[in-house]
């Protein structure tokens, strides 16, 4: 088993529906970003203050944590879609931990269209090998078969990662 590390950003609670999932089957230490200031959670004020975030490009100060992401193997990431891209707090947490030569996983949650998401993270990404990739659309709708498919696709990283 690869020391693995799931990675995630949750407003809503979908994306760490999944991350959970997944990191039950990998075995792996779970890492939430926090912003030391969220957007608001509610109303129409969530689409515009996180879509000007994507879109200015902003990196959004974390709240500090431990765990340190160069010692894993296997790391997942796991992102809401937001204005078509992955959520302000990865670019600040790929800014600060460059990721190399880590087996990768790479999930987003979307409400409608995936829009860029996986390739602007593959992009962010590409001195990692990245062993999948999948999208859940409203996973908290359906709890129980989004886990279920979170958990088979973790196996399959599994899989790839003694391949690749
Ligand atoms: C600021 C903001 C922008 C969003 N932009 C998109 C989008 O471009 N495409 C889409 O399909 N869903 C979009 N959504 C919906 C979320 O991606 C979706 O609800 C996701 O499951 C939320 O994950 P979470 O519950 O982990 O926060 C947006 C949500 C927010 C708050």
């Amino acid at each position: 088993m690869p020391k693995s590390l799931v990675i995630y950003y949750s407003l809503e609670g979908n994306t760490a529906l999944i991350a959970k999932a997944v990191a039950e089957t990998l075995q792996a230490d779970l890492l939430e970003l926090q912003p030391v200031k969220n957007i608001p959670n509610k109303g129409f004020f969530k689409f515009f203050w996180g879509g000007k975030q994507v879109m200015m490009k902003e990196q959004p100060e974390l709240q500090p944590f431990s765990l340190k992401p160069a010692e894993y193997d296997l790391i997942v990431l796991g992102t809401p879609v937001w204005a078509s891209s992955y959520v302000p707090a990865f670019r600040t947490f790929l800014a600060q931990y460059p990721l190399k030569d880590k087996q990768v996983g790479l999930f987003c949650c979307y409400a409608g269209n995936e829009g860029k998401t996986i390739e602007a993270l593959k992009t962010e990404l590409s001195g990692n090998i990245i062993l999948g990739n999948i999208g859940f659309l409203n996973p908290a709708k359906t709890p129980e078969a989004s886990a279920k498919t979170a958990k088979e696709w973790a196996k399959s990283l599994l899989e790839n990662a003694g391949k690749k």
